[in-house]
């Protein structure tokens, strides 16, 4: 999280706005709150340069909870869905979407699994379903630390719904190869457990079948995000943190910004002579999450212990790979990869 985010957030617990009552305690029907709302959405528009006829919603529950409730509303019985398996998270999608919906056909034209996910799928190495319902994929592996460079290819015609969770504003989004783009809000946009879902129109106007109104993309769009009473702390804070981002140079910036902080690390891997050993191939490497490995758990355990001794904290790999993991969220300073890209250097020095 950036400092003057925080700062902003400290100061608006006790007082929102001059109306000497803080964020936690005002109403969700009220004026402050529909302004604070109303700028939240239009300046996630604006950053992220969202088409008009795309609805911008903020629902409870983080990715997980989309991965059910993207069947839900658009997976109808007996039709089919693609989800090309790349990560963990792919997988962990699959398996809420089959159980979400259990009388459709959840498709997998890619399984990653067999290359130990260390690559997607490059163009022509999956068949995508004709006529599917819609493609889901994940546009940046958190774990394994791979992306897509371009989005994949469905089927002609066939909407594609992308999982960014873990890289949503760290470039620009291409809105008219995608129908819905999605991303839980805590690694980029503040607080756990609400997620951004940006969905075109007509893709969710009207779910498959009847549902509950908080499962129902059409129902948190009729009511603007406030079917019952919102995580208004999380908006708020997905709010300013959309502000920042726009004033620090938007998508652009930031993936100019993310490309070199992945630069300086993954130059120290190539030069290591096979010491680091990147968990992705080259072609598709993240620019947010650099998961690699040394040449022992033993020396991947050190790495860590002697990092967090140095003030870099949070480097242990996910607990589904292992290994390192450097995550360069849109939010950390170039200084913060300078900072790893030296202690990686002395440890080759001391340990290669
Ligand atoms: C790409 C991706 N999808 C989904 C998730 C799951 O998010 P949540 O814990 O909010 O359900 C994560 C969490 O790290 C993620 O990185």
């Amino acid at each position: 999280m950036p400092l003057p985010v925080l700062m902003q957030l400290r100061e608006d617990l006790i007082d929102l706005n001059g109306t000497g009552i803080g964020i936690l305690e005002h109403s969700h029907r009220q004026p402050t709150y529909d302004r604070l709302l109303a700028d939240a959405t239009e300046s996630c528009r604006t950053l992220g340069e969202v088409p008009d006829d795309f609805e911008i919603l903020f629902v409870s529950g983080g990715a997980t909870n989309q991965f059910g409730l993207i069947p839900l509303n658009l997976l109808a019985d007996g039709a089919t869905a693609d989800y090309p398996d790349t990560e963990v998270w792919s997988a962990k999608a699959i398996v809420e979407g089959r159980d979400a919906v259990p009388t459709a056909t959840i498709a997998v034209p890619f399984e990653g699994k067999k290359f130990r996910y260390d690559h997607v799928p490059a163009e022509g190495e999956m068949v995508p379903t004709v006529g599917a319902a819609y493609m889901h994929y994940c546009s940046n592996n958190t774990v394994h630390g791979t992306r897509f460079h371009t989005p994949p290819k469905a089927a002609p015609g066939v909407p594609l719904v992308c999982d960014a969770s873990s890289e949503i504003f760290g470039r620009p989004m291409d809105w008219s190869k995608h129908a819905m783009v999605y991303a839980a809000a805590q690694k980029h946009l503040g607080v756990a457990a609400m997620s951004l879902v940006i969905a075109r129109r007509d893709l969710i106007n009207a779910p498959v079948r009847p549902l509950p109104s908080m499962l129902s993309y059409a129902a948190h769009a009729r009511y603007e995000s406030r079917i019952n009473t919102p995580p208004t702390f999380a908006i708020h804070t997905a709010g300013l943190m959309f502000r920042w981002m726009i004033q620090e140079g938007g998508a652009r910036e930031f993936e100019k910004r993310n490309n070199a902080k992945a630069a300086l690390i993954y130059g120290i891997i190539d030069g290591s002579g096979d010491f680091y050993r990147p968990l992705s191939r080259p072609e598709c490497r993240s620019l947010i999450n650099i998961s690699f490995r040394l040449q022992s758990e033993a020396l991947d355990k050190k790495f860590i212990d002697e990092a967090t001794g140095a003030e870099l904290d949070g480097l242990a790999g996910h607990r589904d790979a292992g290994g390192v993991r450097a995550s360069l969220y849109n939010a950390m300073p170039i200084a913060g990869a300078e900072a790893l890209a030296s202690f990686m250097r002395d440890f080759l020095r001391q340990n290669g």
